[in-house]
């Protein structure tokens, strides 16, 4: 009805589609999620974490022999982005799976382990049977959700909200972010506050204090991804690739631009690049590359040189300033980003490719908030 149409533009305030303003929106999601967790702790005024739906689990957390984090889409690949950091500071061995694909194999979830369900919306079938799956399994289970009150934070023995705040567009966006900042504060509030982890976790906490203001900071390229997009209009795949902390903003960017813009496109692990993909490149094949500074930069400069030499169409994601060390001829095109701690830096290089997507898709004449086929939330098998 009129009515809805005018609600929903109301809703979208000065923007045009929900996507669009969800993804401009994450400076402050970012802020929301963190509103009361960060604190400076007692007289030592030592900087710490409290996740006050996991203070009474936090000790059987820690004692677990495993963490395995179980998620579909976007909530798997934010996990995935925090994977390395949680690695770091907890101790413990962390494994990922695929809601979908731990039911089929029936695969192993034991009472030693803590299960994290990683869900948006926290009403996803296949998460939601993986949760039963690990109950009847006797893990322990923790909620990441959106969602107050979904099946996934009501079923879980404890967890905590993202508080990102209502996210419409089918494709996530600032409820990814979100998630990964909730994730990296989990890392803090597992591992222990050792003396020699004491600059790394004030590194990571003084980050997220700042997080915000980077991302405002690279949504500045708003319109660099526009003209980026319209060279990339006509394109029949785009790859993407990542490793390390950022193999996950490979698989997202690539899940971004082929679910709203319909063009195929990978996240690929750089590291297996002459394993297959390298077949693939000529100068007819578009490839992003992210690669910030971090200690697989090198690797990362290494990778493109080859990519270059197939002569392999190369967009460069790199940190500010470091454009000439990403393409000395300026061979390429170098998006420069702002470099945050490595940990975090997801959260900031995920953005541009947001932008991307969706320029892509505008551009294309698709529907960017409901593309063809898919649904905000997928309630059946
Ligand atoms: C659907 C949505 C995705 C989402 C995925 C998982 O595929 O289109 O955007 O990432 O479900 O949803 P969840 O609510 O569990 O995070």
């Amino acid at each position: 009805s009129v009515l809805d149409m005018e609600v929903e533009q109301i809703n979208k305030g000065n923007y045009e589609h929900y996507m669009q303003k969800e993804i401009h929106e994450q400076p402050e999601s970012l802020r929301t999620t963190m509103r009361g967790r960060l604190i400076r702790g007692g007289s030592c005024k030592a900087k710490t974490v409290l996740l006050g739906g996991l203070k009474d689990h936090l000790k059987t957390i820690r004692r677990s022999r495993r963490i395995v984090f179980i998620g579909c889409g976007t909530s798997y690949n934010a996990a995935l982005a925090a994977r390395p950091i949680l690695e770091e500071l907890s101790g413990v061995p962390v494994t990922m799976e695929v809601a979908s694909d731990l039911l089929d194999r029936q695969g192993p979830i034991y009472r030693e382990d803590t299960a994290v369900f990683v869900s948006q919306s926290g009403e996803t079938a296949d998460t939601l049977h993986a949760l039963q799956y690990a109950q009847e399994n006797g893990a322990l289970c923790v909620g990441i959700t959106n969602t107050v009150g979904s099946a996934i934070s009501r079923n879980t023995h404890c967890g905590v909200h993202i508080n990102a705040g209502c996210e419409i567009g089918v494709a996530s966006t600032k409820a990814y972010t979100s998630q990964i900042v909730v994730m990296a504060m989990l890392a803090l509030a597992i591992g222990g506050d050792t003396i020699s982890n004491q600059a790394r976790r004030e590194a990571i906490i003084d980050g997220l204090v700042d997080l915000p203001n980077k991302v405002r900071e690279v949504l500045k390229l708003d319109e660099e991804m526009k003209d980026l997009a319209k060279l990339l209009i006509a394109e029949q795949s785009l790859l993407v690739f990542g490793r390390g902390y950022n193999y996950a903003t490979a698989l997202e960017g690539a899940l971004k631009v082929k679910e709203v813009a319909l063009m195929h496109s990978e996240g690929i692990l750089a590291g297996e690049m002459k394993h297959g993909p390298l077949a693939l490149v000529d100068e007819n094949l578009s490839i992003v590359v992210i690669a910030t500074h971090d200690t697989c930069f090198s690797k990362q400069q290494s990778v493109i040189q080859q990519l270059h030499a197939r002569k392999g169409r190369l967009i460069v994601i790199c940190s500010k300033g470091k454009a000439s060390m990403v393409c000395p001829s300026g061979s390429c095109r170098a998006i420069e980003v702002p470099q945050v701690e490595d940990c975090l830096q997801p959260v900031v290089n995920i953005v541009p490719l947001q932008l991307l997507a969706y320029h892509l898709t505008v551009l294309r004449g698709y529907n960017v908030d409901q593309p063809r086929n898919l649904a905000k939330s997928v309630t059946t098998q």
